[in-house]
């Protein structure tokens, strides 16, 4: 299944909406439960209030004379109907309707502690009121108990209506924040929308430096990016440089073949057509060799040889190369031997290309270093978890101002005549730093020694 990515902007509107959906859900039942907590209050405060009135103007007047409009006008006012009992110390009714709801059975009746309580009375919802007071009165002195009930429409529709203005509020405030988040977020994101359509604007080709005011969060994407640029631009311009210099290179040996060809055309005798043909054979050689070196160019500085890196036996991988070279050693009157005290020694790497690097190394050796006669030394050692392969040749060195120039891609002394293309030490240092390690040049005129140091292959590296 495709991992699907939100975008910033469901996000940002994500994480601030849920949010506060939440918050004013949470609120709006909080609200719910305190108005009516509050609107009961009132209620029963109210009741209180009335059983006092009719417990007094009933006593007062006999039980007869009760202030039947103020129960209206309340009853109007309320929109809950009341009802009331008042019953003397002898329990006989005095005034009102019979049959209160009942007390329920652990109310513990105490004198001027007026009870509330939840009944039901002719199926509708009612709240009671029950008091026990003494009323010292002419026609009856002594205690009386009085309940006053009310139904609980005018009440419930009176929360209602304040739950929902209250719902409608915060509607009206999530509605509004949602449309404020939205906007801040469009106008938050609009530098980045912006930066898109700067960089859509762009093709391979055009890979300036994007200048443009960004925000300060945006910045140190945009200066990544920017760094980025200038890192392809300058890859490109090497790439560039590499490619014009390789046909540089190739121009003049496929010249030389041409020319030379066409001469042994026209030579007149078998001697002088055989001369040429051997320039012919030798400017062909020259270009191969240029045209394997660019391959391996090409092939290191694309870093893909570290998919194919595995534990190599580095004697063995040596071994292999001096026996490659031991003909032309022998032909050059020169020794070439392999100086190690370890058997075997494991790095991780990739064998074709050290073997490169190697030969490469070996060959400028022969070529420019032991020429004819001396001796080439190659030891091979382990040293603080690093292996060592130190190649040194007895010749007449790099003269001192060459030095810093040998790593450099197509430099070539020009005073040695060879078939060099100035590419075999810059492969062997790019191989070599592909491998972690390190290749150090030493030169003067005793000789030139090149060592080659790669990390120890370590079991789970
Ligand atoms: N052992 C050495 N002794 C003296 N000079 C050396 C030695 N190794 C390298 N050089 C100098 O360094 C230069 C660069 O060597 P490099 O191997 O990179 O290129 P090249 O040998 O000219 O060409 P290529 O190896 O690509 O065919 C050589 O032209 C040579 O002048
Ligand atoms: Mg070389």
């Amino acid at each position: 299944m495709q991992n699907k990515v939100l975008s910033l902007r469901s996000r940002l509107l994500f994480v601030i909406i849920i949010p506060l959906l939440i918050i004013v859900s949470i609120g709006t039942v909080a609200l719910y439960f305190d108005s009516q907590k509050k609107s009961q209050e009132i209620y029963d405060n109210l009741l209180h209030t009335i059983s006092q009135v009719i417990m007094r103007d009933a006593v007062l007047r006999d039980g007869d004379l009760l202030t039947e409009q103020l129960l209206e006008t309340l009853t109007d006012s309320l929109n809950d109907q009341i009802f009331y009992q008042v019953k003397d110390e002898t329990n006989t009714l005095f005034v009102g309707y019979s049959n209160p709801p009942l007390l329920p059975k652990e109310s513990e009746i105490k004198p001027y502690q007026p009870i509330f309580y939840d009944s039901i009375y002719r199926d509708q919802d009612v709240r009671v009121i029950f008091s026990r007071e003494f009323i010292s009165s002419k026609e009856i002195p002594g205690w009386v108990n009085i309940y006053v009930w009310q139904t609980r429409l005018g009440q419930r529709q009176l929360l209602l209506e304040l739950a929902s203005d209250a719902f409608v509020t915060m509607m009206i405030m999530l509605l509004s924040t949602g449309l404020c988040v939205w906007f801040g977020v469009q106008f938050g994101l609009k530098p980045l929308l912006e930066l898109q359509a700067a960089i859509r604007k762009r093709s391979a080709d055009d890979i300036r430096e994007i200048k443009r005011t960004v925000p300060r969060e945006v910045s140190s994407l945009l200066s990544s990016m920017n760094n980025l640029f200038s890192q392809l631009r300058k890859a490109f311009t090497e790439k560039d440089d590499f490619i014009a210099n390789a046909a540089h290179q190739l121009r003049n040996p496929i010249a030389g073949i041409q020319s030379q060809a066409e001469a042994a055309e026209r030579s007149k005798d078998l001697k002088s057509m055989r001369s040429r043909v051997k320039d012919v054979a030798e400017a062909a050689k020259k270009t191969s060799r240029l045209t394997q070196q660019l391959l391996s160019m090409e092939h290191v500085s694309q870093r893909s040889i570290k998919s194919e890196f595995k534990k190599i036996d580095l004697v063995k991988l040596t071994q292999e190369v001096l026996t490659k070279f031991a003909l032309r050693a022998d032909k050059q009157s020169v020794s070439l031997s392999l100086d190690s005290k370890k058997e075997q020694l494991f790095v991780q790497g990739s064998e074709t290309f050290l073997s490169e690097a190697i030969d490469n190394i070996i060959d400028n050796a022969l070529l420019y270093g032991s020429t004819n006669g001396g001796s080439i030394i190659v030891s091979l050692k382990e040293k603080n978890d690093v292996a060592e392969l130190i190649i040194s040749d007895d010749g007449k060195g790099i003269k001192p101002e060459l030095i810093p120039k040998v790593f450099d891609r197509f430099f070539h002394d020009s005073e040695l005549n060879s078939y060099g293309s100035g590419l075999g030490l810059p492969i062997a240092k790019t191989v070599i730093e592909l491998h972690d390690g390190n290749l150090i040049l030493t030169s003067n005129e005793k000789g030139t020694s090149l060592n080659i140091q790669i990390p120890i292959f370590k079991s789970g590296s």
